[in-house]
């Protein structure tokens, strides 16, 4: 794109902002549907299929500070009522995503999440540092860091968000070291209390909450052994969709002004506006990627159609709690 091209078209998606009146916590996104991470590669792979900047954001696959190899094959399976993954957060390290995807992200300018995951306190701050080293010639693209806080902490095994001290202490050290950028923090379905779990995210200092991870569960063959290398994994969409529902609905009873992205079985306009009337601001498609890459840009008409035709200011006046 040339610099006369670049500036119509940021003036295209300025309109669109105005038009779809779409705040998520701390951000102005110019659409209300995001790309899950891990299932939109490490930020330009769907290029082929849209127009990636006219996405609310694409988030990248979570990243750790260095190089992670993931789980064995199998990895990834289809099962009654969604699919069953053991990725096992393979990734490239936050320097090789900088160096392999960063370029073209900003080139497509991609508004961009960055996923951040780590096995202790230390890992997701050193992480975040080096990123912000890495971005500080220039950001402008990059609009949050989401914590995938589905991580065991190695020093007591127990997960980030399965533990409320835990994950406020998690949230705290990393806002002190995060500069001028949107803090957005990603949920575990699998709480007792996910209220209690929420208010540690959002007192730690996130704008934001992600809603939510997948489930864990197994696959197992007709013998009983686990069809996943690492035997077990996490389970999206459809059997997740009625649980992500009902988390983002009890999160927006309780908070007003927090910003939700609902994830979990987006797959057409039905399953987008549940979670609309459920509380969120934005939702996020993850596995229906998979099934159909051009969805997301066929999602943001429809939204679009659907908030013009029933003549709504912002999606936000969809909610019923
Ligand atoms: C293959 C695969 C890889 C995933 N990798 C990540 C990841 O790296 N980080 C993360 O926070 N979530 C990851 N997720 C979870 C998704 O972002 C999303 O929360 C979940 O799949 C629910 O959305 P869905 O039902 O639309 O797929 C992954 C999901 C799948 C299916």
């Amino acid at each position: 794109m040339n610099e006369h091209s670049m500036n119509e078209h940021r003036t295209e998606i300025d309109s669109t902002i105005d038009r779809m009146n779409l705040k998520v916590g701390n951000s102005m996104l110019c659409s209300p549907v995001i790309t899950a991470a891990g299932c939109s590669g490490h930020g330009t792979e769907l290029s082929a299929y849209g127009d990636l900047s006219t996405l609310g954001a694409v988030t990248v696959k979570s990243l750790s500070k260095d190089p992670y190899a993931g789980n064995e094959p199998p990895r990834m399976l289809g099962i009654n009522g969604g699919m069953i993954n053991s990725v096992g957060l393979q990734n490239e390290g936050v320097k090789g995503w900088y160096e392999n995807w960063y370029k073209s992200c900003k080139r497509l300018n991609v508004t961009t999440v960055v996923s951040i995951f780590g096995f202790s306190i230390e890992d997701y701050v050193e992480t975040i540092k080096e990123l912000q080293v890495m971005l500080e010639e220039d950001r402008s693209t990059v609009k949050a860091i989401e914590i995938n806080a589905s991580c065991p902490n190695v020093a007591n095994k127990k997960m980030f968000s399965q533990d409320a001290d835990l994950l406020n202490s998690l949230i705290r050290a990393v806002k002190e070291v995060t500069i001028d950028i949107d803090l957005w923090v990603k949920l575990s379905p699998q709480v007792s209390d996910l209220l209690e779990i929420a208010e540690a995210a959002i007192s730690g200092g996130a704008s934001s909450l992600t809603l939510t991870n997948t489930l864990a569960g197994t696959a197992l063959d007709k013998s009983g052994k686990s069809l996943l290398g690492a035997k077990s994994g996490g389970i999206s969409y459809d059997a997740l969709h009625p649980v992500a529902l009902k988390i983002v609905s009890q999160v927006r009873e309780r908070y007003k002004d927090i910003g939700i992205i609902g994830v979990g079985g987006v797959k057409d306009l039905k399953t987008a506006l549940d979670f609309f009337y459920s509380g969120a601001d934005a939702v996020a498609v993850g596995t229906h990627n998979f099934i159909d890459p051009r969805f997301p840009w066929k999602l943001v008409e429809e939204l679009e159609q659907f908030q013009s035709h029933h003549g709504l200011k912002s999606l936000k006046e969809l909610r019923v709690s």
